[in-house]
């Protein structure tokens, strides 16, 4: 029996995807323990020493192999637990090719609620501190970041803090934008008018997807009252056209570089699209009705926009196990790329990015 195991974080209502996903995927894992927002797997050898190993589960925010969990209240015991971890299984030379430390807690609510959003807390930041504090000597010059994102391929040190009081230890290669990421989570400076939190989403979701949106792109959005998302698009210098039958708030009606379609989407004329590069549905309707309306646009012969970036409502988590068939949908629009990821500032949704027509 392998005493290989794996840690994978999530929102927090979203274990159970998780596990589903992991069993569909990767039916080899054994799924071993579970709080809420956090859980772990068995996982074979192989996969342990597999350099190039990837999850690829979209309820996965981010993933490492662990190394198991101190408990106490004794913040510098915690600290040197974690070090010995690490120390009683590698040598030092392997040790010091660690770039970075990512510390941090995992959620306590669902995004957007409580006020609460992803991130590194303050207690997290404290933790990682004291852990840098109680680095071992390594006998070269070693010096490793706090919560910094990394490079791909470097090598991170990870302790999620479970419990205040509950630390658990891994370590991960960031192999892909989203493990660069402490805790997955992208850092995002928010301006202090945000408009909503979808300001938040698209800005993940830009910067996960890596499409090449740039200034001056012209980029429509169905679904963008009161405006979050177009207000993100502006502050990057694209042409926005918010279509939503809803009220838009009045700093993005006084922005040169917005037009509002106050219209449903369907009601929009099918050539309005032409002139699109890129095209996001954030509304509140179901997978299929969003999947509806923006194949009646992009199978349009005129129409000939690049990339999509969906926000899929999950108003059943069950709806989760349908993704392979969304994809397919989106793929057979002439998108040869399809990925889906539950952001980590999203809520009961997904978020998918179709490229590479
Ligand atoms: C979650 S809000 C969008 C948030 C927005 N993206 C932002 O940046 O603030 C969902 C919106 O979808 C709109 N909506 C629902 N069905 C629609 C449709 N068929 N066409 C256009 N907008 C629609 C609603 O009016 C609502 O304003």
């Amino acid at each position: 029996m392998s005493s290989h195991f794996l840690f994978v974080v999530c929102q927090v209502g979203s274990e159970a995807t998780v596990k589903s996903e992991v069993a569909r995927k990767h039916s080899e894992f054994r799924f071993s323990f579970s709080r809420r927002g956090f859980l772990t797997f068995r996982i074979p050898d192989d996969v342990a020493r597999d350099r190039k190993f990837e999850l690829n589960c979209a309820f996965a925010r981010t993933w490492g192999f662990s190394l198991g969990k101190a408990i106490g209240t004794d913040g510098w015991q915690l600290a040197r637990d974690f070090w010995q971890s690490f120390v009683e299984r590698y040598p030092v030379e392997v040790l010091a090719q660690f770039k970075h430390l990512h510390v941090w807690q995992r959620d306590r609510f669902v995004p957007g609620d409580s006020e609460f959003e992803p991130g590194i807390s303050p207690l997290a930041e404290g933790i990682g501190e004291l852990i840098l504090e109680h680095q071992p000597e390594v006998g070269t010059t070693w010096s490793l970041t706090l919560n910094e994102d990394a490079s791909v391929d470097d090598r991170v040190l990870d302790c999620v803090i479970v419990e205040p009081n509950e630390w658990w230890f891994g370590w991960h290669r960031a192999n892909s934008v989203e493990t660069c990421w402490p805790g997955g989570v992208p850092d995002v400076n928010v301006p202090e008018n945000m408009i909503s939190r979808a300001y938040l989403k698209i800005e993940e979701a830009l910067r996960w997807s890596e499409l090449p949106v740039q200034a001056g792109d012209r980029f429509v959005e169905i679904g963008s009252s009161p405006g979050g998302s177009c207000q993100a698009l502006l502050d990057r210098g694209c042409l926005v056209t918010g279509i939503d039958p809803a009220e838009i708030d009045p700093l993005l009606l006084s922005h040169p570089n917005f037009t509002h379609l106050r219209s449903r989407a369907k009601k929009v004329e099918r050539n309005d699209f032409q002139s699109f590069r890129w095209l996001a549905m954030d509304a509140n309707v179901a997978p299929k009705y969003t999947l509806d309306t923006v194949e009646a646009i992009v199978t349009q012969p005129n129409v000939r926009i690049e990339g999509l970036l969906l926000t899929l409502k999950l108003t059943d988590l069950a709806l989760a196990a349908e993704l392979p068939l969304f994809h397919k949908r989106i793929r057979s629009w002439g998108y040869r790329r399809v990925r889906a990821r539950q952001l980590a500032f999203n809520r009961q949704e997904v978020y998918v990015v179709a490229t590479d027509r």
